[in-house]
């Protein structure tokens, strides 16, 4: 396995997206640090080990899930991310909170058996091109037993047969080597593919089926018959299907799906988004409110350990590590559940963004919006350039819009560009080969009119 990253270096990739938020990057690159150092531990010491989950706190639109998403890529661990809004409590129609720990370990069994089929990547490869040879020049009497054992035939036809098979030998290496330099790869041959069966879960979706008991379901998916269709492909793709067919057949799905458990349980990363969604515990006993409280309390066992039954096994949640996030706009922290509370011991505030945050988001990111624009009015062969002072003046509109009507964070910027670009955008087709200079001007005359107007400002930026 790769080397993990250090924390300095998970904050160097995250400083690529996400623009500050210094303390927040730096606490989630130390969690992620301290799973792998906690698999380097004695085992006797491992087990007490327990992960300092995380909250992270700050107004909505100043990249909390932007941290989570980056995160995820950066993790060479199982990691899911969820919204803890979609969960309703157990009883209720929707997904229960035990769902998550199932989707992880789903995860960590594609990554997995991922890994091992890239380490029996080559073996599949020899097997497929011999299959592929095989279809092309069907081993008649070519192979090696009939070689050893010929039928009896004596004298003249002996040697002909010999010279037959010595023959077809020479034409399959040929083949091979026609094959390898991909002067084949026009070819048609006819393939038995897996059929792509209609799923019955499809059939039966929206019928809670999210909910059926996944026993059931895998059970449902057995009994359908396993088709195959006979197809024509080309070459190239016949080799794609016939390695993966092979290297699924080389793998022990057995050491995958221990290997995926183990990995679930002492490195798994779960994010859960939006969990001020579920605080609130007046509930008052109608509305959506009547389960919120409810999930929390299912939340608790699993944060805090349990074992939940996956149709891979039994999985421990001991030292699975949760970062929790959420804006607590209208809910603070302290309306969740005491003890959920107390599961969350770190908390991390993300701050508001400023002008210049601004200013550096529109710039620096690696998927900024300027370089989005830029790109997008490319294939229209229209070029856009942003001179300095209008990138300061849109961070300023931003900065001002926010602060007048409601603080949306790095959001703004995204719908202060559609503003700014409709015109451009609308009647791109027609610039082929223009290039639109826009300045401090340019930015004044779209958008000073609607900046003034507070209430068209709300309406329209
Ligand atoms: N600090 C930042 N640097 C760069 N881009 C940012 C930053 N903050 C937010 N963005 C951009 O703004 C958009 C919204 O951010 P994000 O989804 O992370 O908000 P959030 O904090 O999760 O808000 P919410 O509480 O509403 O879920 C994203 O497109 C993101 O790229
Ligand atoms: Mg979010």
């Amino acid at each position: 396995m790769q080397q993990p990253l250090t924390p300095a270096e998970i904050v160097l990739e995250l400083d690529k997206y996400i623009i500050g938020q210094k303390d927040a990057k730096r606490m989630v690159a130390i969690a992620l640090r301290n799973r792998w150092r906690r698999q380097q531990v004695p085992e006797h010491l491992r087990d007490e080990i327990a992960p300092k989950n995380i909250i992270m706190i700050g107004p909505t639109g100043v990249g909390k899930t932007e941290i989570a998403r980056r995160l995820a890529r950066l993790a060479q661990s199982p990691f899911l991310k969820i919204e803890a809004s979609k969960f309703t409590e157990v009883g209720y129609v929707g997904r229960d909170v035990e769902s998550m720990i199932r989707d992880l370990t789903e995860l960590a069994v594609s990554m997995v058996r991922n890994e091992e089929m890239e380490t029996v990547k080559v073996r599949a490869e020899e097997i497929a091109e011999e299959k592929l040879l095989d279809i092309l020049l069907p081993p008649k009497r070519t192979t090696p037993e009939v070689r050893e054992h010929p039928f009896p035939v004596e004298g003249q036809a002996l040697i002909a047969a010999k010279e037959e098979a010595d023959q077809a030998d020479t034409t399959r290496e040929k083949l091979r080597k026609l094959l390898r330099i991909g002067a084949l790869d026009d070819r048609y041959v006819e393939l038995d593919v897996p059929d792509r069966n209609i799923p019955m879960i499809e059939i039966f979706a929206g019928a809670g089926m999210e909910e059926m008991d996944y026993n059931l379901r895998d059970m449902l998916g057995s009994m359908l018959p396993r088709r195959t269709k006979r197809r024509k492909v080309k070459i190239p793709e016949a080799r794609e299907i016939l390695i993966q067919e092979e290297s699924q057949r080389l793998i022990d799905m057995d050491k995958v799906i221990k290997l995926a458990i183990e990995r679930t349980e002492h490195s798994g990363i779960i994010f859960l988004d939006e969990i001020d969604k579920i605080a609130g515990r007046e509930a008052g006993g109608r509305g959506p409110d009547v389960s919120r409280e409810g999930v929390q309390r299912d939340l608790l066992p699993i944060v805090e350990g349990s074992t939940v039954t996956t149709k891979y096994g039994m999985v421990k949640t001991d030292h699975i590590l949760f970062i929790a996030s959420g804006a607590f706009h209208i809910a603070k922290p302290s309306d969740l559940i005491p003890e959920l509370q107390g599961r969350f011991p770190i908390r991390v505030e993300l701050t508001s963004l400023s002008k210049e945050d601004f200013i550096r988001i529109l710039k620096e990111p690696e998927n900024a919006l300027i370089v989005q624009y830029k790109s997008l009015l490319e294939t229209e062969e229209v070029q856009l350039t942003f001179e300095e002072d209008a990138i300061d003046e849109l961070a300023e509109v931003a900065y001002q819009v926010n602060s007048r009507t409601e603080n949306i964070g790095a959001r703004r910027l995204h719908t202060i560009m559609e503003k700014l670009l409709s015109d451009v955008s609308f009647n791109a087709p027609d610039m082929k080969g223009q290039t639109v200079h826009i300045d401090r001007e340019y930015v004044r005359k779209i958008l000073n009119e609607i900046v003034k107007d507070e209430d068209l400002s709300r309406y329209i930026l």
